[in-house]
């Protein structure tokens, strides 16, 4: 069976992005391959946040699996940072990786330009860290949105250097993975790009957002004037929200504001309406089971203790192995 690995950042809760670009295909994934799904807390390190806040973030994103319906007996959930075989795994790859393509990392680039006064070393090998995610359980699929196409590139490029390096092929490659025909890309509601890139709330529906605040935000989201010319293209916003509703709401609904929008008849106040009412649709049997997930200290306990457990499994085959490869051998 062919194993998978995914994680999302300890940043707090889940937006749509999140789910649609990855936790969507993880549950849908649970049931057909042998998959580790993670709380990349080592990564969220980067941003220098404090103990509440990160131990707060973890638990945040543990609770939004299992309400998402990531089965712990199927699937192994666990956090990253209990699993200290990936530092090492880290630690084994940053011998080979190069300054000059870890520079060149998009994602590197945003952050020099987003937090100039935070470039820290742990950013640039961000990659590495990742990379050592997928490779510690040897996955050769990895369900995520667009934005990471280019990390997994950098995982094929690790791997495979350190398969050229000791002349075997020990890891095989990982591949991104999305059960739609492209990888996902979640607009955001402010017309600046992806959902979650830009701080501040305005920009993102969180899944454990309430009712009225989706309503809120998705009403607020920038528009323009409207069309003037009949099958005109869209402009960025509105092709944005959009896309939004391609994922949210029935092809028929699409089709109908598609329809209006063609022939300058749309009125954008009905159309964010039923973008609003979509997405609670889509999102409410996941809000409902947040809480009481939430409260259940015990559950949480156990699912974090049997995930530590089966992926420590995992992880330290995969080390026992790499240092031998490596040539720690014992007396
Ligand atoms: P992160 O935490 O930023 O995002 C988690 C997952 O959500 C997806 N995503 C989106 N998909 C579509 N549209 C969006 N607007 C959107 N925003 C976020 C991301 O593509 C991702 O799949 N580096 C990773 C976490 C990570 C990881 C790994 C992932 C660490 N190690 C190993 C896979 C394998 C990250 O920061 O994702």
């Amino acid at each position: 069976m062919e194993t998978v690995v995914s994680g999302i950042r300890s940043t707090g809760k889940l937006h749509l992005g999140n789910y649609y670009g990855a936790v969507q295909n993880f549950v849908r994934m649970q049931h057909d391959y042998n998959c580790f799904f993670f709380i990349a807390d080592y990564h969220s390190l980067t941003t220098h946040p404090t103990p509440e806040d990160l131990h707060g973030n973890v638990k945040q994103v543990l609770v939004e699996y299992l309400a998402a319906g990531l089965d712990p007996e199927k699937a192994t959930l666990y956090i990253q940072s209990e699993v200290p075989e990936v530092a090492e795994l880290y630690l084994y790859l940053n011998m080979n990786a190069y300054l000059g393509e870890l520079e060149r990392s998009t994602s590197f680039k945003d952050k020099v330009r987003s937090q100039p006064d935070n470039v820290n070393a742990g950013l640039l090998t961000y990659p590495v860290l990742m990379a050592a995610d997928i490779l510690i359980h040897k996955a050769t699929k990895v369900p995520v949105g667009k934005d990471q196409e280019q990390h997994l590139e950098m995982a094929r490029t690790f791997g495979n250097r350190f398969n050229r390096m000791y002349q075997n092929d020990y890891f095989p490659e990982p591949y991104a993975f999305s059960f739609s025909a492209n990888l996902v890309k979640i607009p955001g509601l402010d017309g600046k790009g992806k959902m979650g890139k830009s701080e501040g709330e305005a920009n993102a529906v969180y899944l454990s957002d309430d009712v009225e605040t989706i309503r809120k935000k998705v009403m607020r989201a920038v528009t323009d004037s409207g069309p003037t010319q009949e099958n005109q293209a869209k402009p960025e916003v509105i092709q944005n929200l959009f896309d939004l509703m391609k994922v949210v709401s029935t092809e028929d609904t699409y089709q109908h504001f598609d329809q209006l929008y063609n022939t300058c008849q749309i009125r954008y106040g009905d159309f964010k309406k039923q973008l609003a009412e979509d997405i609670i649709l889509a999102t409410s049997p996941i809000r409902e089971r947040i809480e009481a997930i939430a409260n259940d200290k015990t559950y949480l306990q156990k699912v974090s203790r049997l995930g530590t457990e089966k992926a420590r499994e995992s992880a330290s085959k995969t080390i026992k192995e790499v240092r031998e490869i490596i040539g720690f051998r014992s007396f």
